[in-house]
C-alpha cells in the first residue's frame, strides 16, 4: 500500500455550486482560488473536483464534452493550473473526477461515431435492434436514470447503449483504442500536476459479452451485466501499469453495489488497481437502493455496516468515509435531526472522521448545511429529480407528494450553492439554482466568527485526526450501547479512543469508559446522562 495518501483529509467541491468568482450565478475556479485559504484553515490535505470538463450539463459535468478542456462556465487551463500551483503551494493535493464509463452525447467521438465506417463507430457500444424493423432494443436492460438503456438511430439504424441518461452513450472499454485515449487523458492531467482521479461509476467500465438480457427490474434492469465483471480488474491493472503508477498517482473509486468481498480485490494486496473506494452501503440505512425507495431510518444498520467495512479492511487496506457527497441528501436532514441540528451534525462528523480510513467532506458539510424546501417541481435541475417523478407518476403520486418527497431525498438537497453570507442569497448574485432561505442564519461568515460552531467542530476534528494515529489507522470494536446509541472503540499501538453518540431527542444513559480524558463533546456541559444527540469522544493510553 502506498503510504502518503493515508494521512488525507479530501474536501469535495462540486464546481457549479461552491463559489461564483465573476459574478454570473455559477461557481468557477475564480471563486475556488478565492476560497482556498478557507479550506486550508479547514485543515483539508486534499480537493476532490467533480467535474469540470467542457459539458453539455444533462449531468452536470458527468456528461464529458471534452476531456482535455476546462467549461468555460468555470474557467479555462490556464486558470486551472493556478488553481494546481496555487493549492499546491499550501500543500493541498488536487483530484480530479475521472469519467470513463460514458461521454456525452456532444463529445466529438460520439459524433464522430454515427458516421458510418469511422473509427469511432467502435468506441461505442452500437447494435441492430430487435423486430422486423430492427427499432427494438438489442436487449432489455434500463438506464439507472432515463427509461430504457438504448436510443434508436434512424440514420445508422443502429442503437446505442446509455447506462445512465441518454445523453451519456457508454464508452466500449473492450476497444483497445479506448483504453489508449484513457491513458492519454490522464497523462494530460498528471503531466499539469494532477495527483490523482475519482473514478467515476468505475466498476460499470466492463459489458458482459453478447450483452444477455437482465432479470426484469423497475429500474437498471441488467445490472448484473455490468457491475464488477473481471475485465474492470483488468482494465485498471492496466491503466496503472501504463500511467497511473509512473507519477505515483492516488485514486478513489466509486462502486455502486459494493461488497467488502469485492473490495478487497480491488484494494488489497500488491495487484490492487484502486488505493480507496467508495461504496454505498452506509447510505443506505434510511433507503434501499440508494434513496429510490425510501425507509425509516435503521441505526442497527448503520451499525453494522461500519463495523463490517471496518473489520473486513483492517490491515489490509484503508476505508474512504463519508458521510455526503453531491448524489445525497444533506447528511443532518438524513440521520440527524433538524431540531438539534448543531449537536447532530457534530456528531455525525466525529463519527465518521475519527474512524480509520480516509475521511471526505462534501461542500457545505462542515457548516452544516441542510436540504431544501421547493414548492414546484419546475424549481429542480437533475435528470434523476425527473426520472423519479416519471417513475412516480406511474405509481400514481401526485406532483404535490412528489415534490415533498424530493425535498427528502433527492441528490438536489446537496447541491445548493454554498452560503457564505448572510447576506440576501448568501452572496451569489442570480444564483443558477435557488439558494436555501436558511442562509440567513446557516453560513460560513458566522460560523467562522463563533468558536462552538459545527465549522469549528470540524476544523477541531481534523487537527486532532492529525496529531493522534489511533483516528487514522485504529482497530474498530463496537461497543455494546443502547439502542439509539452508537458507540465504538479504537486502539492503535497501546492507545484507545473511544467514541459515544446518541441518536434520540431524549437523555439517554451511558457509563464512561474508565480513565478516559475527554477530548470532544459536543455540549458545554457533561451532565450523569448523554443528553439529545450528545457526543463525546475519549481517549486513554493501555
Ligand atoms: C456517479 C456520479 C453521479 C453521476 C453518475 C453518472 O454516480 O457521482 O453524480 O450522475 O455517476 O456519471
Ligand atoms: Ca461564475
Amino acid at each position: 500500500m502506498k503510504t502518503n495518501y493515508e494521512q488525507w483529509a479530501v474536501y469535495q467541491i462540486w464546481p457549479r455550486s461552491f463559489a461564483d468568482g465573476n459574478g454570473d450565478g455559477i461557481g468557477d475556479l475564480h471563486g475556488v482560488l478565492a476560497k482556498l485559504d478557507y479550506l486550508k484553515w479547514l485543515g483539508i490535505d486534499a480537493i476532490w473536483f467533480s467535474p469540470l470538463y467542457p459539458s453539455p450539463n444533462a449531468d452536470y459535468g458527468y456528461d464529458c464534452a471534452d476531456y482535455k478542456n476546462i467549461n468555460p462556465e468555470y474557467g479555462d487551463l490556464e486558470l486551472f493550473k493556478q488553481v494546481i500551483d496555487e493549492a499546491h503551494k499550501r500543500n493541498i493535493k488536487i483530484i480530479i473526477d475521472l469519467v470513463l464509463n460514458h461521454t456525452s452525447d456532444q463529445h466529438e467521438w460520439f459524433k464522430q461515431s454515427k458516421i458510418p465506417g469511422s473509427k469511432y463507430h467502435d468506441y461505442y457500444i452500437w447494435r441492430k435492434g430487435k423486430g422486423k424493423d430492427g427499432k427494438k432494443p438489442p436487449n432489455n436492460w434500463l438506464s439507472m436514470f432515463e427509461g430504457g438503456a438504448w436510443e434508436y438511430n434512424e440514420d445508422l439504424g443502429e442503437h446505442y447503449l446509455h447506462v445512465f441518461a441518454k445523453g451519456q452513450p457508454d464508452l466500449n472499454m473492450a476497444n483497445p483504442a479506448v483504453r489508449e485515449e484513457v491513458k492519454d487523458i490522464m497523462r494530460f492531467w498528471l503531466d499539469m500536476g494532477v495527483d490523482g482521479f475519482r473514478e467515476d461509476v468505475i466498476t460499470y467500465i466492463a459489458k458482459r459479452e453478447g450483452l444477455p438480457n437482465g432479470f426484469p427490474l423497475p429500474i437498471a434492469t441488467g445490472c448484473k451485466h455490468y457491475t464488477s465483471l473481471p475485465k474492470v480488474k483488468d482494465y485498471l491493472r492496466e491503466f496503472k501499469h501504463d500511467v497511473l503508477d509512473k507519477y505515483n498517482a492516488f485514486t478513489v473509486g466509486e462502486a455502486p453495489m459494493m461488497t467488502t468481498k469485492v473490495a478487497k480485490d480491488y484494494i488489497t494486496g500488491d495487484d490492487h488497481v484502486l488505493d480507496v473506494m467508495f461504496h454505498f452501503q452506509h447510505m443506505e440505512a434510511d433507503c434501499i437502493m440508494n434513496d429510490w425507495v425510501a425507509t425509516p431510518f435503521r441505526l442497527g444498520k448503520l451499525k453494522r455496516v461500519f463495523k463490517h467495512w471496518q473489520r473486513e479492511l483492517h490491515g489490509q487496506a484503508f476505508n474512504a468515509n463519508y458521510m455526503e457527497n453531491h448524489d445525497h441528501p444533506r447528511v443532518v436532514d438524513k440521520y440527524g435531526s433538524r431540531k438539534y441540528r448543531v449537536q447532530s451534525a457534530k456528531m455525525l462528523a466525529a463519527l465518521y472522521i475519527l474512524q480509520s480510513g480516509m475521511p471526505f467532506i462534501y461542500q457545505g458539510q462542515e457548516n452544516g448545511m441542510t436540504n431544501i424546501e421547493l414548492q414546484r417541481l419546475d424549481q429542480f435541475k437533475d435528470v434523476v429529480t425527473f426520472n423519479n417523478y416519471n417513475l412516480a407518476k406511474k405509481f400514481g403520486l401526485s406532483e404535490k407528494f412528489f415534490v415533498k418527497y424530493a425535498n427528502r431525498r433527492s441528490r438536489e438537497n446537496s447541491r445548493t450553492p454554498m452560503q457564505w453570507t448572510a447576506e440576501k442569497d448568501a452572496g451569489w448574485a442570480t444564483p443558477w439554482f435557488p439558494v436555501n432561505e436558511n442562509c440567513s442564519e446557516i453560513n460560513v461568515a458566522a460560523a467562522e466568527a463563533d468558536p462552538n460552531s459545527i465549522l469549528h467542530w470540524y476544523r477541531a476534528l481534523l487537527k486532532f485526526r492529525k496529531e493522534n494515529p489511533v483516528a487514522i489507522y485504529g482497530k474498530y470494536t463496537p461497543l455494546r450501547a443502547g439502542r439509539k446509541v452508537f458507540a465504538y472503540e479504537s486502539e492503535h499501538e497501546g492507545k484507545r479512543l473511544v467514541f459515544v453518540g446518541s441518536f434520540s431527542d431524549k437523555p439517554k444513559a451511558f457509563t464512561p469508559p474508565a480513565g478516559g480524558e475527554l477530548v470532544f463533546c459536543n455540549y458545554n456541559t457533561v451532565q450523569q446522562k448523554l443528553q439529545p444527540w450528545e457526543c463525546r469522544v475519549y481517549v486513554m493510553e493501555n
